[in-house]
């Protein structure tokens, strides 16, 4: 298996380790077996490509009950716009409708992305219900308004968190730990 140092990443520090990780998943993936057992229905898994990725595949792994797992890609838009906006990039192929749906999300920032998943476009669907799990949430920068996830794997503060799905500029999103970039100028 592939490994790679801290040092020749650019990393400045490992905030979440392999096993860490893991140990997180599999608290998350009890969590949600116990909601989904009670309703008696496997739920859709439904990954926010594609920083999800990982999680999903591990999350989908440890949950001790059947689930069916489909994806969206939804684009936000934040930079000069003071409200935030997104828009969905691909639709899920499974029928929602009647569903149970669990988002899974890499990372819950300001909650545009969230917001509009389950606010706008998920209902209009018609699920039975919708729920968020996500991995890492960062409250500080959350919008006035914006709910909380279901299930939160933990906290982060504000930085730039990399690895384990979550990228910089497309890079690593392989990483099978999620660290925090080191300051542009020590970058080696
Ligand atoms: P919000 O909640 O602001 O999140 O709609 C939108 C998307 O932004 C990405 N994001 C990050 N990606 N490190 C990353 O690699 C971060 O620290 C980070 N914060 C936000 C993420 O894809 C999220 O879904
Ligand atoms: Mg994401």
């Amino acid at each position: 298996m592939r490994r790679r140092t801290t040092k020749a990443q650019g990393i400045d520090r490992v905030l979440f380790s392999e096993a860490e990780l893991h140990t997180m998943v599999e608290r998350l993936a009890g969590e949600i077996a116990e909601t989904y057992r009670d309703i008696g229905e496997p739920p859709v898994l439904l990954g926010v490509l594609n920083g999800s990725v990982l999680f999903i595949s591990d999350l989908m792994r440890a949950l001790p009950i059947p689930c069916d797992v489909d994806f969206v890609a939804v684009q936000s838009y934040q930079g000069e716009r003071s409200t935030g906006d997104a828009r969905l990039r691909l639709q899920p192929k499974i029928p929602l409708t009647g569903r149970h749906v669990l988002v899974v999300e890499d990372i819950l920032d300001t909650g545009v992305t969230l917001r509009y998943l389950c606010s706008e476009f998920l209902p209009q669907q018609k699920p039975a219900s919708i729920r968020v799990c996500t991995l890492l949430d960062k409250p500080s920068r959350r919008r006035p308004g914006v709910f909380a996830a279901d299930y939160t794997g933990a906290e982060v503060p504000d930085v730039f968190v990399v690895g384990y799905g979550l990228d910089l500029n497309e890079e690593y999103r392989d990483l099978p730990y999620i660290g925090v970039l080191r300051a542009p100028e020590h970058k080696e």
